[in-house]
């Protein structure tokens, strides 16, 4: 029997791509590189599955290079802003994402982020590799405690839970603010958005991207936040007016930030390049060796399962698994 056809927009594990490879007719590139928009319209014709990555963009111009026969876009990411899940579900296409297999890595790194900014570990390392002098002393590149004090978690999904959860470790109370309140509140004081920007001497970010969450934290919010203030970043990049960021930063509204998403990644803005208390990351998040090989899996259990006929582990949106 012929296997379905399916593209892998960029390579994966030896592993994943021998489990797709006995069960679709796999199309993949040599190069590992964000695929060029062009390339992609021309590999995506006439194929039955697409595992992307969160740099290939899957809109109405993607679903109709690929045609009517596409029944599956598996991303491989759990944020899904790069896919019109709309017109998927409009013409019929399930689009999966990998949720859970990468909480406790983005959770990890948002820590590495608070810690980082608020100790001044990477200003700290910068200038050690500078060879520019310098020499212990009591006042000598003082950063601020976390232990004991607040956190805030913005968006309390499954990663905000996790960081939510590692702050017990430092002994700092928790407040999160959230549309839909969880059932556990795992001793979290649930807020509003602007108290937690009052209250917080740590401020985390944890919202999915879309027209509501774009700019979120602008030049209104950083304001409310407390001069002691630290801001991390691990959802999306344009959720943070970036410019404005800069500027509470260079003006001393908050104190620090920590950031692995940009608004146009890969670059950053070079307001921000400019500044010793930012603490820029290249969007580490998920990338462990063990987080990476399992999000690949799971995006190509679901590209599978729906080109099989049965239901996805991780389905954006079933109303369209008909
Ligand atoms: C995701 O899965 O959405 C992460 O940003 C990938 O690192």
């Amino acid at each position: 029997m012929s296997r379905p056809p399916a593209l892998v927009t960029r390579p994966l594990g030896g592993e994943i791509m021998a489990f797709l490879a006995v069960r679709c007719d796999v199309e993949v590139p040599d190069e590992d590189r964000a695929m060029p928009r062009e390339e992609l319209l021309e590999r995506l014709a006439g194929k039955h599955g697409v595992l992307a990555m969160l740099t290939d963009r899957i809109d109405d111009e993607a679903l109709d290079a690929a045609g009517p026969l596409l029944r599956v876009v598996a991303n491989h990411a759990v944020g899904y802003d790069n896919v019109d899940v709309a017109a998927c579900t409009r013409r019929g296409v399930v689009v999966t994402n990998t949720p859970d297999v990468l909480t406790d890595a983005t959770a990890d790194m948002t820590w590495g982020l608070i810690l980082a900014a608020s100790r001044r570990i990477a200003e700290g390392d910068r200038l050690v590799r500078s060879g520019s002098p310098w020499e212990w002393s009591p006042g000598f590149m003082l950063g601020r405690e976390v232990t004991g004090k607040m956190l805030g978690v913005v968006g309390f999904g499954r990663i905000g839970r996790a960081v939510a959860r590692r702050a017990v470790g430092f002994s700092m109370r928790v407040l999160a603010h959230t549309r839909t309140p969880p059932e556990d509140r795992e001793d979290v004081e649930l807020v509003g958005f602007d108290d937690l920007l009052a209250e917080s001497d740590v401020c985390s970010i944890h919202l999915p991207l879309s027209d509501e969450t774009r700019h979120r934290f602008g030049a209104r919010e950083l304001a409310l936040m407390k001069e002691t203030a630290v801001l991390v970043n691990t959802s999306r990049g344009p959720i943070v007016d970036e410019a404005a960021l800069a500027t509470a930063l260079a003006s001393g509204e908050i104190a620090g930030a920590g950031l692995d998403v940009y608004d146009r990644e890969p670059e950053v803005h070079p307001a921000l390049l400019a500044l010793e208390n930012v603490v820029l990351a290249p969007h580490l998040g998920s990338a462990t060796v063990e987080t990476r090989a399992a999000m690949g899996m799971l995006a190509a259990r679901n590209l599978v399962a729906v080109l099989s006929g049965e239901r996805p582990p991780t389905p954006v949106n079933p109303e369209a698994l008909g």
